[in-house]
């Protein structure tokens, strides 16, 4: 979503704010746009479309070199895409970039429009700039307070006031933002890879904070304008790991990573060879008391939620349900006090998850998240957290954190179930063991992808496709179906394999392309019986199972045949060749894999 950069030092603050930018890019955006202070003025550049735009009008303008500046990239809510609409908004005496909605912006505009303010572009941040400027007597951290009181809705936020050339000031709420610290230079962003050119240590902004850079220092105050302090956080990801290092794309990169994040989240958290959660209130004696688990999440952490769900039914006996955040919040859902709520998340920024949090905490329920981005909003908001170590995922789609959100729900599956007396020590250590695995056998599909690079080419020009599979495999269709979609434009569903008969079946005809999914051997006649459903009315079947699995004749036109392993772990097995499919098929069309149209890497609005 949305990205903010902000720069007051030494270099000039153009180069800066375009690298930060760059950085972001990665977030999802439709236009980009910076201010900067040229002296006792501030100049605005701002263009619809990408960033290489937005660099070549800059450049066309010649401006001189200045030193304090923000810069932003916007992913449309309020009005469309283009250049009247992109931020920085301005009034003659304040420039503002905006993250977030501001929900009760009708009324203030309303109100401003009777104060004498016009208004130009579709935006609420137009009329946030506006309200600023009202509140403005020559004070702006009093300007800021009195405005920002005034506010509904959500705001992370880089704000320059004409006359104070050399100071950035920043606020946040319920929109992530954080202030990096250098020498002789201070930034402001939305996230951490747009500061590690320049700096590692930054600080967190809590809810309400105000920050206020300088090139020497940077003050905070709360909500009120009253000072108060922060932790100083340094950032473990360094700025190779935001780059890509020689793959074509990111999305490639970070699914070739997955067996190294997979080490780095599973190995501290085996001790003795059994899973240990290393978090003293989730002891087996508290473990022992959960009578039922809510995973909840958006997207493909909904999804790793899905195998989360059947990993601990299956092994704990606990019941278990997952729950899209989105729906989760407003659907006043039944929990008590035994229950626990895992929220999961890689940006730990997510609105909708974030919401859900907070929902199960007034509950009374305790909250475990699952979560990449250390300091994020949805971590320091939980009452446990388990971190998943994949370092930065840069790719709209994800793959790594979700292959990591897997094992760690597999860790806790499988401790929950020795706490509930389900699992006993010996077969424990040897899940465990087979979960360590798990890396070394990723890494030999990876080295053996030709042949799903041959099936994208075969399935390129399908305009819809079908996914099917049962239990685990189900989850994965869907994981598998989104990923299709994200990056591909090709229209997919994913269906329960048992459920397809009861209407999607009549859109099955010659050449329709269903792909399969059959890892899980208790229930594999009864895929095989369905896949034979779609394949007598024309299909053209792809079936993914293992290795030894006899495939009927006539059932299968290709078959991928992934290594023997244990079942439970199949899901993070089978999921890489159809990451695999989804990037070769959309590599093969053309698309952008990285930045999907629409999409955005963290969605902070509704
Ligand atoms: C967006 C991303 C998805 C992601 C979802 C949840 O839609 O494009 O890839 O799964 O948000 O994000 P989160 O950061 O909470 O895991």
């Amino acid at each position: 979503m949305c990205g903010i950069v902000g720069y007051v030092g030494g270099y000039d603050c153009k180069d800066v704010l375009m690298e930060g930018l760059s950085k972001l890019e990665y977030r999802g955006y439709d236009s980009a746009g910076v201010a900067l202070h040229m002296g006792r003025d501030i100049t605005v550049v701002k263009a619809k479309g990408r960033l290489a735009v937005l660099k070549e009008k800059l450049e066309s303008k010649n401006l001189p070199v200045c030193h304090c500046g923000i810069g932003h990239t916007r992913w449309a809510t309020h009005g469309v895409p283009s250049d009247v609409n992109s931020h920085p908004h301005s009034t003659p005496r304040v420039s503002i970039v905006h993250n977030g909605i501001i929900e009760n912006y009708g009324k203030l505009k309303e109100d401003l429009i009777k104060k004498g303010y016009e208004f130009v572009s579709e935006t609420d941040t137009e009329v946030l700039v506006k309200l600023i400027d009202s509140c403005y007597t020559g004070d702006p951290l009093l300007a800021l307070t009195r405005a920002l009181a005034l506010v509904r809705g959500s705001y992370g936020l880089a704000v320059l006031f004409k006359d104070f050339p050399d100071i950035v000031y920043a606020a946040r709420r319920e929109s992530p933002l954080i202030v990096g610290f250098g020498k002789g230079q201070n930034f402001v962003a939305s996230d951490v890879p747009a500061l590690l050119k320049y700096t590692r240590e930054y600080a967190v902004l809590d809810e309400g904070d105000i920050a206020v850079l300088t090139r020497d220092k940077i003050d905070f105050y709360n909500e009120f304008g009253t000072p108060v302090e922060k932790n100083h956080l340094t950032a473990d990801w360094d700025m190779e790991a935001a780059e890509k290092g020689g793959f074509p794309h990111f999305m490639l990169k970070e699914i070739y990573e997955q067996p190294e994040a997979i080490q780095k989240t599973v190995g501290p958290r085996v001790q003795n060879g059994l899973p240990d959660l290393r978090i003293p209130q989730l002891s087996d004696e508290a473990l022992a008391k959960i009578g039922r688990v809510h995973l909840v999440a958006c997207g493909t952490a909904m999804h790793a939620g899905m195998v989360g769900k059947t990993a601990i039914e299956k092994l704990a006996r606990v019941p278990a349900v997952t729950e899209i955040a989105s729906e989760f919040r407003y659907r006043d859902p039944i929990l008590s006090p035994e229950d626990l709520v895992i929220i999961i998340s890689q940006s730990g920024e997510t609105s909708d998850t974030k919401a859900a949090l907070e929902l199960a905490k007034q509950r009374g329920c305790k909250v475990l998240a699952i979560v990449n981005v250390v300091g994020s909003s949805i971590a320091r908001a939980a009452d446990y957290v388990l971190y998943t170590y994949a370092g930065p995922e840069i790719a709209v789609a994800s793959t790594k954190a979700y292959m990591v959100q897997l094992s760690v729900l597999y860790l806790f599956a499988m401790r929950l179930a020795m706490a509930k007396g389900k699992l006993d020590e010996a077969q424990a250590r040897r899940l465990t063991a087979e979960l360590l695995q798990t890396g070394e056998k990723i890494n030999g599909i990876l080295e053996n992808c030709d042949q799903i690079k041959f099936l994208a080419s075969k399935f390129m020009n399908a305009s819809d496709l079908f996914f099917m599979g049962r239990g685990f495999d189900y989850a994965l269709s869907l994981e598998a179906s989104l990923k299709l979609k994200e990056i591909s434009y090709i229209h997919s569903e994913a269906y329960a394999a048992g459920e397809l008969k009861h209407g999607t079946i009549s859109l099955i005809e010659q050449g329709t392309p269903v792909i399969a999914l059959a890892t899980q051997k208790d229930i594999y006649e009864k895929t095989i019986s369905n896949i034979k459903e779609t394949k007598s009315r024309g299909a053209n079947t792809l079936l993914f199972t293992t290795q030894n699995q006899p495939v009927p004749d006539g059932v299968a036109d290709y078959v991928v045949r992934l290594p023997e392993f244990e079942e439970l772990f199949m899901p993070m097995l089978l999921i890489v060749p159809l990451q695999l499919f989804a990037y070769y098929v959309s590599v093969l069309r053309g698309c952008d894999v990285d930045k999907p149209r629409n999409l955005a890497k963290s969605v902070t609005v509704e």
